[in-house]
This record gives structure tokens, sequence and C-alpha cells, in this order.
């Protein structure tokens, strides 16, 4: 079977959310998919909505972990060619409430969680010379924004690091790209006390992300527009972007 018909996904964060809807809509297109996840009955219920969806139990702070389970993956489905790393978490952060253990969560799963899917699966990936891995970021990563800098710093932190490995992993084959969503409803938006514009289902996230698989740019951000909105806030200077941000916000 040629590489390119070999669907094969791995999610990571597959349980809800973003994961839960990209794994059913993988399945829905004759992909074969693992999900992960620390909470069983979530990836379980899951599986048990698709047709080639199964499960490995994941908590991707711990290194030894993802590696055990990347290899256990490899050995039941074989490598597989696309990687979501996917799994993150988020709470606000209003300045008057500093919380390093916060702070220290968020980094342990959305920066260091996506590292050790990266060590797992990266090796195996240049050595084919296929594949592609796509980072769950957010368009939260484009610049500081208010009540959110803990999980903003994470995200910019992910787009950073792809930034810095898109070309070189592309000489070898691999595809290393970030996924920068606008607002999707989920149990992590949940906690925005906020209105959010243009917020997006978890089918809408998935469609987009699905559509994206073919197209070799760095990053799938959605719904356009909102997120072109920031993405022109993210080349203003300083004074004006601090000024415009608190007007829009009131922070
Ligand atoms: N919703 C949005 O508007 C939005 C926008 C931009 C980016 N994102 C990003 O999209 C991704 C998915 O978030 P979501 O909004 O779909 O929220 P979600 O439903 O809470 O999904 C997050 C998933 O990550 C898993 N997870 C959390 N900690 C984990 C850990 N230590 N090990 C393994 N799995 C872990 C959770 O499952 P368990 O708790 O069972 O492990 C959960 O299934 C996140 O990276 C988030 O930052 C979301």
């Amino acid at each position: 079977m040629a590489d390119s018909d070999n669907k094969l996904a791995w999610i990571t964060g597959g349980g809800s959310g973003i994961g839960k809807a990209l794994a059913l809509a993988l399945d829905q297109q004759g992909w074969q998919v693992v999900i992960s996840g620390r909470t069983e009955p979530k990836l379980q219920a899951v599986a048990e909505q698709g047709r080639h969806i199964v499960y490995l139990l994941l908590d991707v702070t711990d290194r030894a972990q993802n590696l055990a389970v990347f290899n256990t993956l490899c050995e039941q489905y074989g490598l597989p060619n696309l990687v979501v790393l996917n799994a993150g978490d988020y709470t606000p952060m209003p300045a008057e409430a500093f919380d390093l253990d916060l702070i220290y969560r968020l980094n342990q799963v959305n920066y260091l969680g996506v590292m050790n899917g990266l060590a797992s699966v990266l090796p195996a990936m240049t050595a084919r010379q296929s594949g592609q891995i796509l980072l769950m970021s957010s368009v939260a990563g484009y610049r500081g924004l208010p009540d959110a800098a803990p999980y903003g710093a994470t995200k910019a932190a992910l787009i950073n690091f792809a930034e810095s490995l898109h070309r070189p992993l592309k000489a070898q084959g691999v595809m290393l790209r970030v996924v920068n969503p606008g607002f999707v409803t989920t149990q992590l938006t949940a906690q925005n006390s906020f209105k959010m514009p243009a917020q997006i289902t978890t089918t809408e996230a998935a469609k987009r992300i699905v559509q994206g698989l073919d197209s070799d740019s760095f990053e799938m951000t959605f719904p356009k527009r909102f997120t072109y909105v920031l993405k022109v806030l993210r080349c203003l200077p300083y004074r004006l972007y601090f000024f415009l941000i608190g007007k829009i916000t009131g922070k």
C-alpha cells in the first residue's frame, strides 16, 4: 500500500471536543483512528460511535508513557501518517490572580505534552521520510491577550517551535504544521464569561481540519472571518495593539 493510502491517524485528546469530532470525521472518511487521553469512559464512548476508532490510554505529561503508547500503536496498527497532538488544557488567569501552579500545569500539558508526543513520533517519521504532524495551537498564541497569559504563552511556544522545525523537517519528508482555531464550543471555552465572537462547533472545526489535510501550508486557521482580524492585530506596533485590545476587551 502506498503511504498516501495508509490512512492511519493518532489523535491525542480524542475523548472530547475538537479531537473527538476530528476522530469521527476521519472515521467517516475511512481512516483507522487511534485516540488517546486519560479518561477511559470518554475514549470508549468515542470508539463505540465510530467504525474504525480504537483507543490507548495516555497522560501526555508522562514522557515514558508517550513513547510506550506510540510503540504499542505502531506494533498493533503500523506507523501513522497523520498525528494530531491536540490534547490541551485551559483556565483563564486574571492578572490579579497570578497562579504559578496553573502556569506549570498548562506548560506540562500544552507545551511539554506536545514535545513528548513529537519526541516519540519524529524518529520513525523522519526514518520513513513521510507523515504529517499537526500541533493544536490557537490564535491565542498570536499575541498576548488579557486573562489568557498561561494558556497563550504555551500556544505561542508551539507556533514558534513549529516555525523553527517546519522547513528542515519538510526536507526530510515530514510535514509539521500548526492548527490555530478561533473559538470552538467545547468544555474549555465554556469557562469563558465573555462573549466569544465567531464561535464555531467542533464538527465545523473538524471539517476545516480534514479539508486542510491535503494542503501543504504551514498553518490551518479558522474561521477566517475572526482569525484574520487577529492576524492584522498581530502586525500592529505595541502601542496601537494595546490600545485596540484594551478597547475590544475592556482590559
Ligand atoms: N475550544 C477552543 O476554542 C480552542 C481554540 C483553539 C485551540 N484549542 C485547542 O484545542 C485542543 C482541544 O481542546 P478542546 O477545546 O477540544 O477541549 P477538550 O474537549 O477539553 O479537549 C481536550 C482534550 O485533551 C485531553 N487532555 C487534557 N489533558 C491531558 C493529558 N494530560 N493527557 C492526555 N490528554 C489530556 C482531555 O481528555 P482527558 O481529560 O480525558 O485526558 C480532552 O479530551 C486543545 O489543545 C486546545 O487548547 C481549542
